[in-house]
């Protein structure tokens, strides 16, 4: 159940800090529709008391905490990320902000160095990129205080299906995974899962050209290039036919949020 995904830490690093550049203009492609961010900003509004330190985890270049300010939501804000570009982006955007950190760490040694704990962490599409979920979500546990909250939102199986279908979470190319296994990734660290919400999503694209740039810019096409020259699977020719006519084409599948709380004695 808590099989590891094949993804190197230093490639994810890579890819992110590459991606950086572009990512905070990677929606001017679409023509309607985006993420489910909302989900994830209306949880953690429900779970964050004014006195909160929140820890965001591959904070990017700071979307949550921009949506959560944008909210006025004042509490002290940590965010992490492990590649130099996107914290670098994430300074820029909060070097005027007092209750704002930045630091440029992954989670599994930050939690080790600092020592420091937080009553809630989140993780905004970070979970179905991470290099090994187990010790991702064990360090997260760490970093939290006892009875603190853990808000992720991450993918599930149908995310890219028409490109690559999903047999099983071990070694998916794309680190997806159904809500129950998400679920059960974070029962199985010692969290005691309070709630599971499944969004369907839709996002269309005036063409094909608009369709690939967007895959590339979240990192996607990178991840399907690998997947098919490492186990023969032809993703990139479904990818080829699927963007063969003109016209709109709309990613569509299922974002996973989950709110889970730590639980003692583990
Ligand atoms: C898809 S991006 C999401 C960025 C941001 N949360 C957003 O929604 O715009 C995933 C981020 O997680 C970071 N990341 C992956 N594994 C990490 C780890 N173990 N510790 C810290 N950051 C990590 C990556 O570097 C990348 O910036």
């Amino acid at each position: 159940m808590d099989g590891e995904y094949s993804f190197h830490q230093e490639d994810v690093d890579r890819t992110f800090s590459k991606l950086s550049a572009h990512w905070s203009h990677k929606s001017s492609r679409v023509q309607k529709g985006g993420g489910v961010r909302n989900r994830l900003i209306q949880l953690l509004l429900s779970i964050l008391n004014t006195s909160d330190s929140l820890l965001d985890v591959g904070c990017g270049d700071g979307k949550v905490a921009t949506l959560l300010r944008q909210r006025s939501v004042k509490n002290e804000i940590t965010m992490i990320d492990g590649a130099e570009g996107m914290v670098s982006a994430a300074r820029d955007r909060f070097s005027n902000d007092p209750q704002a950190e930045v630091a440029c760490a992954h989670l599994e040694d930050y939690v080790v160095t600092e020592k420091r704990k937080f009553e809630v962490i989140s993780a905004l599409q970070v979970l179905h990129h991470v290099a090994n979920l187990r010790s991702f979500i064990e360090s997260a546990r760490s970093g939290l205080k006892e009875n603190g909250y853990m808000v992720a939102l991450t993918v599930g199986p149908s995310f890219h299906a028409e490109a690559i279908p999903f047999h099983t979470p071990v070694n998916d190319p794309l680190g997806r995974r159904s809500s129950l296994e998400w679920a059960e990734s974070f029962r199985s660290a010692g969290f005691f899962v309070e709630t599971v919400i499944d969004d369907y999503f839709c996002i269309q694209f005036p063409g094909p050209e608009d369709y690939l740039e967007y895959l590339r810019s979240i990192g996607s096409i990178s991840k399907m290039t690998r997947y098919r020259s490492e186990s023969g699977c032809a993703a990139t020719h479904a990818l080829a036919s699927l963007t063969d006519s003109d016209g709109p084409l709309a990613l569509t599948g299922h974002h996973v949020t989950i709110v889970a709380q730590k639980m003692g004695g583990h």
